[in-house]
């Protein structure tokens, strides 16, 4: 038995554009188990999507993954032939993205899109694709199911598009469900549902759910492990409760600050100073370094901090990190 459902080690997606080499993934290692939810946080550009593409062979021109290995029960997803790929995807592994309206084909009836996933996969002949259409549906909270199989996505409210997009991520109940954002277009209440639907699923199929946000709001309430991610490299990662306990990394440190405080009724909100690494070329130092108000000569010098297990399943790629009495 391997030792994780899906496993990422030392990935490196690069994309060579005219400016330069943008190390959008830098060297990523996470691991995802069988009925658990793994957060993966971090501001826009970090290297999320295109960490979760790379799982897929979905990477788009000029992107390229330059290194490290995923492997999924043991087998390299890496290496396989398109073939073998397109017999993962849907079906043991399954990515939903953020923008549904842009994930649904425009001229294909949704109930069309459900259908089709399933008589692509699966023996299952039409009646029961329609049938198992309606009900899935019907399962991510979408009224009157029956009637909607023949509308069309420009039809449908930014909610309702994601439980399509939803329904057809986990029609064939994959093993893993990768969840890019799924849930930051719509409002809170909307968002509230989607991801009651998530955690739904995930206990009847027992899945593995990777859940990319950059809402900690979210991460606290769903995940049992969180990756923060920081300028394509994972700069701490460990368990929920130790992450908002004791968040070690100055970034992450940083980001809980930033959030207004509801129950102190605080205001302030304290943004991150600074803006995002660049990582075009970026140098061979640590990505947070220019905004760290810790940073030192060490950090200065030294080449990218490695995650290391500094205590008890709390991984840590900093040189200097927050210090609790
Ligand atoms: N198609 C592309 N071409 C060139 N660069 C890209 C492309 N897609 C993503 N990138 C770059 O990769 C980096 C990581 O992006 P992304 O994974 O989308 O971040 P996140 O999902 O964390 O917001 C960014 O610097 C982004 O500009
Ligand atoms: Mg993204």
């Amino acid at each position: 038995m391997p030792a994780h459902l899906l496993e990422i080690k030392d990935l490196h997606t690069y994309f060579t554009t005219k400016e330069g080499v943008n190390k959008a993934v830098n060297g990523v290692s996470l691991a995802l188990d069988e009925d658990s939810i793994l957060g993966v946080v971090g501001e826009s550009g970090s290297g999320k999507t295109v960490t979760a593409l790379s799982v897929l062979q979905l990477v788009p021109f000029p992107g390229e993954v330059v290194k490290g290995s995923i492997t999924y029960n043991g087998a390299e997803l890496l290496t396989m032939t398109s073939e073998q790929i397109r017999h993962i995807r849907g079906k043991e592994i399954s990515l939903i993205f953020q923008d549904a309206g842009a994930a649904l084909n425009p001229v294909i009836p949704i109930g069309k899109q459900v259908e089709e996933i399933v008589l692509e996969h699966t023996n299952i002949g039409g009646r029961r694709a329609r049938a198992l259409a309606i009900d899935l549906l019907g399962q991510l909270g979408i009224p009157d199911a029956k009637n909607m199989l023949s509308r069309y996505p420009f039809q449908l409210s930014g909610g309702m598009a994601q439980r399509v997009l939803m329904a057809i991520g986990v029609a064939l109940e994959p093993k893993v469900l990768i969840a890019d954002e799924p849930t930051s277009n719509l409002d809170v209440t909307l968002q509230a549902e989607i991801l009651h639907r998530l955690s739904e699923l995930r206990e009847k199929n027992h899945s593995a759910i990777m859940l990319i946000t950059h809402d900690l709001g979210v991460i606290a309430q769903m995940t049992q492990t969180v990756a923060v991610m920081y300028g394509g490299t994972i700069v701490e990662y460990t368990d929920t409760k130790s992450l908002f306990a004791k968040p070690l990394h100055p970034y992450t440190s940083g980001l809980f600050k930033a959030i207004p405080r509801l129950d102190t009724g605080q205001q302030a909100l304290n943004p991150i100073r600074g803006a995002p690494p660049k990582m075009i070329d970026a140098p061979d130092l640590c990505p947070f370094l220019e905004r760290c108000g810790k940073a030192t000569n060490q950090c200065r010098t030294m080449p990218v901090p490695p995650l290391l297990e500094v205590e008890p399943n709390h991984r840590l790629a900093c040189y200097n990190p927050v210090v609790y009495p």
